[in-house]
């Protein structure tokens, strides 16, 4: 599956990496090519969404904004995989500006509540670390679930778009283990539940 990854930072890559092992098509979208020569498959953002089944979005929260000056064009229209936080936001999602200037993407909030390192690493202890996720029903519901199962971790829909701020509260929940409970940032997080739950 040909699928865009905006940002080539810690985030972007691990993920890109990933879905590559797993036999998907990556191209990285980034602004200043030159500057990326190191990494296979880099291209423009334009260049990296056109025919792309579903894009992530990897970007410092704080750029989202000048990313959607420029390429909202680009974005728009597409299954958009949102990982982004605002550190230190009153949400960390950006929801708002997201559904504002790209009306007709169909938007995820995805990857965005664990440390790369998890996504690097996704077993701990034995145990494959669940991913949070939120977004609406439907067929991209599953894709985006296969697309967390191909970076090894365990997909958990918390429901649609409406479940953002409680996605956020599983970032929270995270940072304040990692920081302020010493756990570090190799953690992760795994529900009990009898075999065959829905993902
Ligand atoms: N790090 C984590 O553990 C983690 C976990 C979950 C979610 N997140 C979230 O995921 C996002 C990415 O995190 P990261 O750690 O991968 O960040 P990062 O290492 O700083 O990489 C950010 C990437 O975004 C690109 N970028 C910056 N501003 C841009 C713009 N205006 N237009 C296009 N590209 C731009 C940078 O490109 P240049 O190289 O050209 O500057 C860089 O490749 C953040 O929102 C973060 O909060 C991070």
């Amino acid at each position: 599956m040909r699928l865009a990854v905006i940002g080539a930072g810690g985030v972007g890559r691990a993920i890109g990496t990933a879905w590559r092992a797993a036999g998907h098509d990556v191209v990285f979208g980034v602004r200043d090519i030159d500057r990326r020569r190191d990494l296979p498959g880099v291209a423009t953002i334009d260049q990296a969404t056109a025919g792309a089944a579903a894009v992530l979005v990897a970007v410092p929260g704080a750029a989202l904004a000048n990313l959607l000056d420029t390429y909202a064009h680009s974005l728009d229209g597409h299954l958009l995989v949102d990982a982004t936080n605002v550190i230190g936001g009153t949400t960390l999602h950006q929801l708002p500006l997201l559904l504002a200037r790209v009306p007709r993407a169909r938007i995820f909030r995805a990857f965005c509540t664990v440390g790369v390192e998890v996504m690097t690493e996704p077993v701990i202890d034995g145990a494959r670390a669940d991913l949070v996720f939120c977004g609406p029903d439907g067929p991209d519901r599953a894709l985006v679930a296969d697309l967390v199962t191909d970076v090894g971790l365990r997909p958990i829909h918390l429901g649609g778009l409406d479940a953002a701020d409680l996605v956020d509260g599983v970032t929270r929940l995270w940072f304040a283990l990692a920081f302020r409970q010493g756990l570090g940032r190799h953690h992760g997080i795994r529900v009990l539940a009898d075999p065959g739950h829905p993902s």
